[in-house]
Parts: structure tokens; C-alpha cells; sequence
């Protein structure tokens, strides 16, 4: 069988400050969300690459693709969250996709052996495979108060057994659409897709990550990747 990447483009960036919806910002030029599909389209196993875009901006990145010779890429409209947004994705996949990528336009320059190893581990067999890298800063969990008072400390998970995670995530497909319609039905949220198959009992590995695979999300990471790309220039 086939594996397909979902990238969920909905999200409008509100942390990297006003501005067009953050898949359609520009690195050295190019919009994030080109860097994106290229980085996926890149990897030996990946044969179909669904966007999902904002849902009054469809056209725009259908456009936006199509000018990228990049018309070969599925766009479906997006929906009110990230959830939504990779449902709406899964919805329209062909019958023969087993391996199902889902992969954020926000992590533009993940490196083509990062998403090659995650799909590798799924065709090994693995139902849920998720790339990580260990933390460098001790986290604390607190009692959030979010107006910017003290918060109170509940605890210091140990950092060693703590990962960040990344994306591409990898999943069998089932899997992940098994996870998706249970969120749906009862209404709870995950801020990754992998958090949604833990619920549903299937084991989830990690993988390493890597560096450049960080997520863009506020206005240093921008000065971060344009560097990144300047790099691979020279
Ligand atoms: O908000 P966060 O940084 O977790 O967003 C991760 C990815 O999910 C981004 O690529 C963003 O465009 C996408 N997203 C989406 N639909 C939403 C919200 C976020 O596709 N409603």
C-alpha cells in the first residue's frame, strides 16, 4: 500500500504576530507552506501529499501551489482546530493510502531522512511513530494563572525521561482515523496527533528528531530558519 502525508495549513499564527495565515508567510521567499510540501515530496516513500488550508483560503493556496509546480498536491479546506483540520485531511484519502504522515506546515525544514526514518518505522510495523528530541530545559509543571501573576509550582517531571516532539508523526492508517473519529465523538482535545492514538490504547514509539525540524511559531524562529536555508545555500 501507499503512504500519503496530511499537512494541516489551517492554523492562522497568532504568536508570530499580525500578519497572512502563518503557512503563507515567507522564508528567503518562499512561502512556509512550499518549503513544507517540498520537504515531504522529497522522501522516497511519500506518493501523495494532501494540504489543508485555511477554510476561506483555499483557492489562495491551491494558487500558491499550482505557481510552485506543485500541482500535484491535494488542497481540502481546513476547519476551527488543528483536530479538525487533519480529519477534514484523512477524509479524502484513496483507498489504497496504509501509511498516513501528518506533518505541520510550521516545520518547514524538517530534513528528508527525519520523514523517511518515521515511515520506515510504520512500514516495520509500528502503528503510531512519533519523532523527538530530549528537552534542554528543565520543565515544571504549574497551576496556571495566565495573566502573567506567579504561577505556582505542582511538580519537576524528570527531564530525562521527558522528549519533544516533532512531525512528520507516522501512523497506519486505521490507527490514526480510529483515534480521530473517537476525539470527534467525545469531544475531547490533543495537541498532537500521537496524544489522540495514546487514548485509544495503541502504542506510540519514538524516533530521534532532528534540529531543523523545529516548528516555526514565533517571530525569533523566523530569524532561525532563514538561516537554516542560508546555510544550505552556501
Ligand atoms: O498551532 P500549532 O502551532 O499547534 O499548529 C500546528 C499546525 O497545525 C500548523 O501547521 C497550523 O497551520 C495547523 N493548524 C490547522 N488548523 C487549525 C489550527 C492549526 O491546520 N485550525
Amino acid at each position: 500500500s501507499r503512504t500519503a502525508v496530511v499537512i494541516p495549513a489551517a492554523g492562522r499564527g497568532v504568536r508570530l504576530g499580525p500578519g497572512a495565515p502563518k503557512a503563507l508567510r515567507t522564508l528567503s521567499g518562499t512561502p512556509m507552506l512550499v518549503h513544507a510540501v517540498r520537504a515531504m515530496e522529497r522522501a522516497r516513500a511519500v506518493s501523495l501529499v494532501v494540504v489543508v488550508a485555511p477554510s476561506d483560503g483555499a483557492k489562495e493556496v491551491r494558487n500558491l501551489l499550482d505557481e510552485h509546480s506543485l500541482s500535484d498536491v491535494v488542497v481540502v479546506p481546513g476547519g476551527e482546530t488543528r483536530q479538525d483540520s487533519v480529519r477534514l485531511g484523512l477524509a479524502v484519502l484513496p483507498d489504497d493510502i496504509g501509511t498516513v504522515l501528518v506533518h505541520d506546515a510550521a516545520r518547514p525544514l524538517v530534513p528528508v531522512d527525519t520523514v523517511d526514518a518515521v515511515a520506515a518505522a510504520v512500514r516495520d510495523g509500528a502503528p503510531a511513530v512519533v519523532p523527538a528530541l530530549p528537552v534542554s530545559d528543565t520543565v515544571k509543571e504549574v497551576e496556571p494563572r495566565g495573566n502573567g501573576a506567579p504561577e505556582p509550582v505542582t511538580g519537576t517531571p524528570d527531564r530525562s525521561r521527558l522528549r519533544a516532539v516533532q512531525t512528520p508523526q507516522g501512523f497506519a492508517r486505521e490507527v490514526l482515523a480510529e483515534a480521530h473519529e473517537r476525539v470527534a465523538r467525545e469531544g475531547e482535545g490533543a495537541t498532537d496527533d500521537a496524544g489522540m492514538v495514546e487514548r485509544t490504547g495503541v502504542q506510540v514509539v519514538v524516533v530521534p528528531g532532528h534540529e531543523e525540524a523545529f516548528k516555526v511559531t514565533r517571530p525569533l524562529d523566523l530569524v532561525l530558519a532563514e538561516a537554516v536555508l542560508a546555510r544550505r545555500r552556501a
